[in-house]
């Protein structure tokens, strides 16, 4: 009798019912971090729609359930603050980064001393940005201060290229205009890397490596499995995943990490990416590389409501880094959905509900102070705060917002664009 490949038995274990997206663990390493498979009406998150079909959006505990994530407790919250002397950011006091993977061993590590590296990406499908796009980057932002480590920021221009009706030209167009928003966030040059696939693959021998690796150790039927690939996609969406992977491996960049093959990689993002980063860590160690840890965040709701996420290719659904202090008023004045009453005297006598109510969640974002902001749930439940003024007091958040980042970006040279984008060292002690 034929004894079967490891290749044979881990096809076997994955294949046709047994492997739906989010199935549970059969056995063994590949199925570690696969929650529960979804259930009718359960909310449909993957990294090209996001939708639920209550008012208050995705059940985010929900989630971590079928996804076998970890909750963003307090106690992590605490602890956080604890090991970097900071007060955590409104992001963590509020729950907008949810759910994590590995979140305590990158702590216990960095406790004795030991460093770790931040990887997160964007998917250049436009020329503009939005609001959404901000939040896993401001975040980023923080944990680059807050920990002083250094961040690879990967631009898929491949990735569109092959899922959109756009050039190669224009996708890599794209990839150096974001990066001139993401570096308006204000990253620091000398521990920040920003590269785009379409150039650093080719340039880069051990990234392509490590692609490669990856391709070898994922079948068609998981990737069928985890991102519902059929028969008919082109082979560069089925190999694509392998891309995504490879940053998760500090190898993946020798002119920062020199030799280093341990460094473990954090990933922080909106969960939506999530699908890409379980399938990393089902093989990394397979491939003898640590698991990289992630910080999920909850999605910036559409302005129609929380049933979707803002997107780009929904133009009325979202406010983009580019608006003006006159399109961003109209906006939310036009399209932001209100949890308010129908009438004046019976939101003054029943009061709003902030809970479904797109304003209110937009300010829970971006409203640093927590009081002002328990003050406006508070006055707006009761009725003491209209809709109308709800909105003026989120516009008036908003628009110097964005007018900054605007200003900040206007002063990002073609000279700074291509010092973020040159492989090259990076501050990072280890
Ligand atoms: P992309 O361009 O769709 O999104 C970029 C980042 O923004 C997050 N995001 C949102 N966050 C909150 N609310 C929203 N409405 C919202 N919409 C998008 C995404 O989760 C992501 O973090 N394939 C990726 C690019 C990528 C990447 C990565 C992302 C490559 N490597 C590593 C994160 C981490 C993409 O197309 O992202």
């Amino acid at each position: 009798m034929r004894l079967m490949t490891c290749d044979e038995i881990n096809d076997m274990r994955v294949s046709g019912q047994d492997y739906k997206a989010g199935c549970p663990p059969v056995d063994g390493e590949m199925l570690e971090d696969h929650g529960a498979a979804p259930e009718d009406g359960d909310d449909q998150v993957d990294p090209w729609s996001v939708s639920s079909s209550s008012a208050k959006g995705v059940d985010y505990d929900k989630l971590i359930v079928r996804f076998g994530s970890s909750k963003i407790d307090q106690e992590l919250v605490d602890r956080i603050a604890r090991v970097t002397g900071k007060t955590p950011h409104r992001f963590l006091r509020r729950g907008v980064f949810f759910s994590h993977r590995d979140m305590h061993q990158i702590l216990d590590a960095f406790e004795k001393q030991k460093s770790f590296y931040l990887y997160t990406g964007r998917g250049p499908s436009s020329e503009a940005m939005h609001v959404g796009h901000l939040i896993p980057f401001i975040f980023t932002k923080w944990l680059q201060d807050v920990f002083d480590v250094p961040l690879v920021i990967q631009m898929t221009d491949d990735e569109k290229y092959l899922w959109k009706d756009l050039s190669l030209d224009e996708c890599h167009r794209y990839a150096v205009e974001n990066a001139r928003d993401i570096i308006a966030c204000g990253f620091d040059v000398n521990k920040t890397f920003i590269f785009s696939d379409l150039d650093y693959m080719g340039a880069s021998p051990a990234f392509y490596r490590n692609v490669v690796k990856v391709q070898k150790h994922v079948t068609f039927n998981q990737v069928k499995g985890i991102f519902g690939f059929t028969d008919s996609d082109c082979i560069g969406k089925i190999s694509f995943p392998a891309i995504q992977a490879a940053p998760s491996f500090s190898s993946s960049f020798p002119q920062i990490f020199g030799e280093r093959t341990d460094v473990q990689c954090l990933i922080p993002c909106a969960i939506d990416q999530d699908p890409y980063f379980r399938m990393t860590r089902d093989v990394a160690p397979r491939i003898g590389y640590p698991k990289p840890a992630l910080l999920h965040s909850t999605f910036f709701p559409a302005l129609q409501g929380a049933q979707t996420k803002m997107s780009a290719s929904e133009a009325n659904s979202s406010i983009f880094l580019t608006d003006s202090a006159k399109q961003i008023k109209n906006k939310i004045n036009k399209h932001a959905f209100s949890g308010g009453k129908d009438t004046v005297e019976e939101h003054r006598k029943c009061g709003g509900n902030p809970d479904m109510d797109v304003s209110f969640m937009y300010l829970s974002f971006f409203l640093e102070d927590d009081d002002q902001l328990e003050k406006i749930r508070q006055d707006y439940s009761s009725g003491a705060l209209l809709t109308g003024e709800l909105k003026k007091c989120l516009i008036e958040t908003l628009q110097p917002m964005i007018a900054a980042h605007q200003e900040r970006r206007r002063l990002v040279t073609d000279e700074i664009v291509q010092q973020f984008m040159s492989p090259r060292k990076l501050h990072f002690n280890c």
